[in-house]
């Protein structure tokens, strides 16, 4: 290759791991572009390891591809603030000669609309970054691949006209390009047989049922292929086939202590659960207290059977799933696909509607589906699929029971089950490091929740006792959610609910610090929890005041909403506090919030923004506001907010 060949660098910004899944495709793609050379793949938040963000002006044949993500409110990743703050600085010439082309995904439902992409490609042309190709907005309420497929295939054509003309190479025609594109008519069928019936119904075009295919999505190749090999017994199965499942970084951790933390006439329940990892499964690095893992959850057995059953799926058929190149993914039953590699919970997007519809035995079906993911039917899909949350198995029983597609389908088009995340509450150098513990609240139809909850369960009735398989946090490396580095700086932590997970490990952390360490002159601690009655509901009551007779909390301020005549939340009892709350602010402390991002936060922000304007910005609200965005800048005012699914 030659040495004027174009480096293509890609980078990222996620939440939840579509855009870093995109961004490691175009990068495993690379080796096999002739004409252009495989940067560096990094997180956004990582950014300064990649050369062109630091002498942008030699690296005028280095390309750089940013897929990133919305989450929150419109907001970037938190993992990838740095980097925002790098975008906001004033300087023409600070990335002159970098060149760009941005991925945003996001998601219509939400109002600001794949924010983070458009704010970083409106903020580098002001930096002397040039963009070279136009930006991408993929829309997760319908599906990210009717915007990713051709906007990559864009991508791929003007890198490679890019390279032509620094390499003086012959310029490809696009045709050509779009023909390696189109899939490959010698591919094995993944299904063996094709049911005849469904060969007649597939006979009847799209028009002839009264449908213009250019109003429907668009259909692209699978990028999964799953062949038959078997059946099991004949076959070694893998511990997991979930995407997340990667061994270097999974721990299986067995229940070694499991509690109630709510009353038995509470409306709900929370429990306090305690995972070890044995010595040979150690969690490679350290956690910290703030730290989240996420549990790899199995689809609910009855749903597995129900999917199995309308599909007429064989359960124990094995099937070598692999790559449109031939990379094999992974070999396991159906039955182990299905419960571990699609989440039957997931509402189906447009694209797997129209790929479905196509293996409808009943022409009717075929129509509703058509209808479903056309555009003519957006309202009927809003209304139907959108609204009623409705999953992909409901939609099957209810609108496609003749639906015979392949399981490679499903594992092609719909999301894997994804991990449910979890504040530690231990803390390392306390409970010890292969100790996690964890608070959960069980949601009613939760997935994750009422499995943990039948474990915790077990093990309390002196049953065996489980294991379970957990992954660190991508972010945690780049957490911001830690307690202050110094044991003088002063802190307040509100954490209504299970929000108080990750501050009983701060404190645990800290009562083992403070036994560590000479100096006397430590900073203030202040707990603002929040639970319905005292009774019932007040998480770890007993471990907090413990905490606080050891003096590593120094005030613990509870809101109780059911047990008074008036309902009293977090945020009324920091506007009590208001004086004492800007002082820690004035004295250089910080403010941290977890969790349930509904009310809470948004009532908890505001209640912040009114004090400090009328303790710190002589009445302004606006400046009150302000002085919050800017201690979020320095990472004073710091939130780990979690919502529903
Ligand atoms: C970084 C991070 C840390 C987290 N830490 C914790 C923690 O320490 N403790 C904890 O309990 N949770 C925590 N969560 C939330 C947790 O990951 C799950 O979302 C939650 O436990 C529900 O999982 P599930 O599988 O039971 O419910 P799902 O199957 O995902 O949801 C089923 C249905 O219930 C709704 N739902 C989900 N959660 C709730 C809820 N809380 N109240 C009402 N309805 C709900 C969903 O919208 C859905 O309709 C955290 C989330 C994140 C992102
Ligand atoms: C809690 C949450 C908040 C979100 N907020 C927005 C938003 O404000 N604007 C938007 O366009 N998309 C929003 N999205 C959609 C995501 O950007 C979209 O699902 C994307 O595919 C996620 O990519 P990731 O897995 O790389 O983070 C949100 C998603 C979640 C789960």
């Amino acid at each position: 290759m030659s040495q004027n060949a174009p480096l293509v660098n890609v980078l990222y910004g996620t939440v939840t791991g579509n855009a870093e899944e995109i961004a490691r495709r175009i990068h495993n793609e690379l080796p096999s572009k002739k004409h252009l050379q495989q940067g560096l793949l990094r997180n956004l938040a990582d950014y300064a390891d990649v050369p062109a963000f630091n002498k942008p002006t030699l690296s005028s044949n280095v390309y750089n591809i940013i897929v990133v993500s919305t989450t929150g409110d419109g907001d970037p990743p938190e993992t990838i603030r740095p980097f925002m703050r790098l975008i906001r600085k004033k300087d023409p010439s600070k990335l002159q000669g970098l060149q760009y082309a941005v991925l945003a995904l996001g998601d219509t439902n939400y109002e600001n609309f794949c924010n983070t992409g458009k704010r970083i490609d409106n903020a580098l042309p002001k930096l002397g970054a040039t963009r070279f190709l136009k930006r991408g907005e993929a829309d997760d309420g319908v599906g990210l691949e009717i915007v990713v497929e051709p906007w990559l295939k864009n991508m791929w054509l003007d890198l490679e006209r890019i390279a032509a003309e620094a390499q003086k190479l012959p310029v490809e025609s696009p045709v050509s390009s779009e023909a390696s594109a189109e899939p490959s008519t010698d591919k094995e069928s993944p299904q063996a047989e094709v049911d005849e019936l469904e060969l007649l119904v597939k006979a009847i075009s799209i028009e002839e049922l009264g449908f213009d295919e250019t109003r429907l999505p668009k259909m692209f190749p699978p990028k999964v292929i799953a062949n038959a090999v078997g059946e099991t017994g004949a076959h070694q199965t893998p511990l997991s086939v979930s995407p997340s499942y990667d061994s270097s970084v999974v721990r299986r951790a067995t229940v070694t202590d499991a509690k109630k933390l709510t009353s038995s006439d509470c409306e709900k329940t929370v429990w306090h659960m305690e995972l070890s990892c044995d010595s040979s499964n150690q969690i490679k690095r350290k956690y910290r207290p703030g730290d989240a893992f996420g549990v790899i959850v199995e689809n609910d057995p009855s749903e597995v059977q129900r999917f199995l059953k309308i599909l007429q799926l064989e359960r124990n058929q094995v099937l070598r799933l692999c790559k449109e190149s031939g990379k094999e993914i992974a070999t396991a039953s159906v039955l182990q696909f299905v419960q571990q590699r699609i989440d039957l919970r997931a509402m189906p997007k447009k694209s797997l509607l129209r790929a479905m519809s196509d293996h409808c035995l009943d022409v009717e079906e075929r129509k509703t589906l058509l209808h479903l993911c056309s555009r003519d039917g957006r309202r009927q899909y809003t209304e139907q699929v959108t609204k009623k949350e409705l999953s992909i198995l409901q939609l099957l029983e209810d609108m496609a029971p003749s639906c015979r597609a392949p399981l490679s389908l499903f594992l092609d088009l719909l999301p894997a089950v994804a991990p449910r995340w979890y504040s530690a509450t231990s803390s390392p150098e306390l409970d010890g490091s292969s100790v996690l513990q964890f608070a959960f609240s069980v949601v009613e139809a939760g997935l994750a929740t009422n499995c943990l909850a039948r474990l915790c369960q077990s093990f309390a009735d002196g049953q065996h006792s489980s294991e379970v398989l957990l992954i660190p946090r991508e972010s945690d490396s780049t957490s911001h959610f830690r307690p202050p580095a110094s044991l003088k700086t002063s802190y307040i932590m509100i954490g209504p609910g299970t929000g108080v997970a990750p501050f009983r490990g701060f404190l645990r952390e800290r009562l083992h610090q403070m036994s560590q360490s000479e100096d006397k002159e430590v900073g203030t601690t202040t707990l603002f929890f929040g639970c319905r009655n005292r009774g019932k509901d007040f998480l770890y009551e007993d471990d907090l005041l413990e905490l606080q007779e050891k003096r590593a909390l120094d005030k613990l301020d509870v809101a109780f909403s059911r047990d008074g005549p008036k309902k009293v939340y977090v945020q009324d009892r920091l506007m009590a506090c208001a004086r004492e709350v800007a002082e820690v602010v004035k004295s250089g402390g910080c403010l941290y919030v977890c969790g349930d991002g509904g009310g809470m936060a948004q009532g908890v922000h505001a209640a912040l923004g009114d004090i400090l304007a009328e303790f710190c910005c002589h009445g302004k609200a606006e400046d009150g506001k302000a002085m919050l965005r800017q201690l979020a800048e320095e990472q004073r005012y710091v939130r780990d907010i979690w919502f529903h699914g």
